[in-house]
């Protein structure tokens, strides 16, 4: 994780960085940080304090070259001088994504060659490194590119030099990197929402990539060295889309923004009389009538749409399916079936262990991948040979909403694709099915009505210090969902169970203190869910049941039933996922945490 920003300008750049820094604490924020080249000086301002404490403390700071960072600790405390960037010498500064694992190696190296470690970091060997090699007197890039030679590890680094007033030296292996390209301008930056003030011409760099960026121009060299040009991209994204507008927290706003999210993500769909394997790419009729199986691999948030995905492809398409986290199966010693689809799911597309699951699934002899992903440039759907785009737009909030529906549609679609190609799928289905989708977005506008009833129940667990989540087949992992959403930005401590499981454990726990909440739809496992509920209420545990019309349940003594408007078949987890989305928002509201920020946690994680 961590967010990197640069510029290299004609004007000062220190609103540059902070603005950029600001669009990228989504990435961490246990502080922040900026260095500008002043008179052959270097001139660092850090910060423990959000983004906006840097920006009063640089309210002086001005230079014309910079670079700046935001910090989500892995080596080092989150304190001021374990924030970059880091300095070496007073001449080299070095803003760092990503974790060095030879850090020990090297430092015990440096230190015997006279260096001082100022920081508990791992990215202060790479400034000692780079200084080292420019004090020779090599170029910066030069001396960058000797210094990443005797790295292990994954970065992303922006780099200068005091003596160097106009340039800027960046690199990325394993952590996302581009070049915004202005007029008479360049930046550097973790990605392009950094940039949307300044440019929407941007270079993405590949990995193992080192660049060297002047004002007016800006050379690339490959992994071996080799001087190459990479295409310019002008980005689409639209500021508007960063701005929070009438709501309190991303969070709120991109919960609201699920109708819109899922009718943009199934637009492709809406509008066909037919589903086609041509929306996963054009190699992918030929790549789905290959295949006996699905493996999905995800992590968080993107594991549980996985897991409920395995429900649907294995009822309606038959087809095999296994689900596992990324961090995981990256390291386990597994049977590799050539004949597996190996399914990747990410909001970010930059989350390293599924970007290195996806490259062990190769190494493996896997050669069919998908990714189903919300960042069309990033490395994996460039990993990938297939792809469904989510059309989520930016998710900022840590806690995933929209990007989780979005998901969870996209893999229905590749339900309903396989189920076709695979002749389980009649025509009058296929029909049935695409009006259900079109229908979709306004039945999830229609959850959302349960706001303000929603909010009255938070009130009730405020107090609690823990919560179980109970769900069915495909909604267990609805209740997984749950429970993450309110463990990570209420603090509460949360568990799901599937209700079958109940009484070989958690059963225990039961007493008027633990919230039981339940999802019960109206499917078939309704009556043994009933039971289950039973089996609470009986130990004095306080129900909260999220039912679907027609349940024949209701509030009584204990029990308080909040009645969902339809029952959607198939697509019931969705949006059986929104109320349990707002229950966590407005629990956290109630507990004063930092809702789209919660503590330790950031959004794209980029290291292992
Ligand atoms: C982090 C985020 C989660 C997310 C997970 C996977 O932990 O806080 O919200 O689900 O990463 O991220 P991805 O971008 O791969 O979906």
């Amino acid at each position: 994780m961590c967010g990197i920003v640069g510029a290299v300008a004609q004007r000062n750049v220190v609103p540059i960085l902070l603005q950029g820094l600001q669009r990228l604490e989504y990435r961490g924020y246990d502080s922040a940080g900026l260095v500008v080249v002043n008179n052959n000086r270097l001139e660092r301002e850090r910060s423990t304090g959000r983004v906006a404490e840097l920006a009063a403390k640089s309210a002086r700071s001005s230079g014309q070259l910079g670079i700046g960072h935001t910090r989500w600790a892995t080596h080092g405390a989150p304190s001021e001088r374990n924030a970059h960037p880091l300095i070496s010498g007073g001449l080299v500064a070095v803003a760092h994504n990503g974790i060095i694992e030879n850090y020990e190696v090297l430092r015990a190296r440096l230190s015997a060659e006279g260096y001082e470690f100022a920081s508990d970091t791992d990215t202060e060997v790479i400034a000692h490194l780079i200084h080292s090699h420019y004090a020779r007197g090599n170029s910066l890039l030069a001396a960058t590119r000797s210094a990443l030679a005797e790295l292990v590890g994954a970065y992303a680094i922006g780099v200068v030099a005091a003596d160097n007033p106009a340039q800027l030296v960046c690199a990325r292996r394993g952590s996302p990197l581009l070049l915004g390209v202005g007029d008479g301008e360049r930046f550097i930056a973790s990605d392009v929402s950094a940039l949307l003030e300044v440019t929407r011409n941007v270079v993405y760099l590949e990995e193992g990539d080192v660049a060297e960026v002047n004002l007016r121009s800006h050379r690339i060299f490959d992994a071996s060295g080799e001087a190459v040009e990479r295409p310019v991209h002008v980005s689409t994204l639209s500021s508007d889309s960063m701005e929070l507008g009438e709501y309190r927290h991303y969070m709120q706003k991109e919960i609201f923004e699920q109708p819109q999210a899922l009718a943009d993500t199934l637009e492709a769909v809406c509008y066909s009389q037919s589903l086609v394997p041509g929306i996963f790419g054009a190699e992918a009729a030929a790549a789905f009538s290959q295949i006996d199986s699905i493996l999905i691999l995800a992590c968080g948030t993107s594991h549980h749409a996985g897991l409920v995905a395995r429900y649907w492809l294995e009822e309606i398409a038959g087809l095999p399916c296994s689900v596992e986290i990324a961090s995981e199966y990256r390291y386990r010693v597994s049977v590799p079936n050539p004949k597996t689809l190996v399914v990747t799911i990410s909001q970010s597309g930059e989350t390293a262990d599924t970007l290195a699951a996806l490259s062990h699934a190769k190494a493996m002899g896997h050669t069919h991948t998908l990714s189903i992903c919300n960042v069309p440039e990033s490395a994996l759907v460039r990993l990938s040979r297939l792809r469904m785009l989510t059309r989520a737009g930016p998710e900022i909030g840590v806690a995933s909403t929209k990007a989780f529906t979005t998901q969870l549609a996209a893999l229905f679609l590749l339900t309903l694709v396989l189920a076709k190609q695979r002749g389980r799928l009649s025509a009058e289905e296929e029909q049935r099915h695409l009006h259900e989708l079109r229908h979709l977005p306004s039945a999830a506008q229609a959850v959302l009505k349960l706001e303000g009833d929603i909010a009255r129940l938070a009130e009730n667990f405020a107090a609690k210090q823990h919560a179980l989540f109970l769900g069915r087949g495909m909604h267990y992992p609805i209740a997984l969902e749950g429970a993450l959403k309110l463990k990570e930005i209420s603090y509460i401590h949360a568990e799901a169970y599937p209700a079958g499981e109940l009484k070989h454990g958690p059963l225990a726990l039961v007493d008027k203190d633990m919230p039981v909440i339940a999802v019960a739809p109206n499917d078939a496992l309704l009556e043994k869910l009933k039971s289950n509920l039973q089996e609470v209420r009986a130990r004095g545990g306080e129900l909260y049941v999220f039912a679907d019309a027609g349940t024949r349940l209701h509030s009584s003594d204990g029990v308080h039933l909040m009645q969902m408007p339809e029952h959607a078949g198939y697509l019931s987890p969705i949006l059986h996922t929104i109320p349990l989305q707002l229950l966590a928002y407005y629990v956290a509201l109630q507990k004063g945490t930092d809702v789209d920020k919660p503590r330790n946690l950031a959004k794209s994680v980029t290291v292992e």
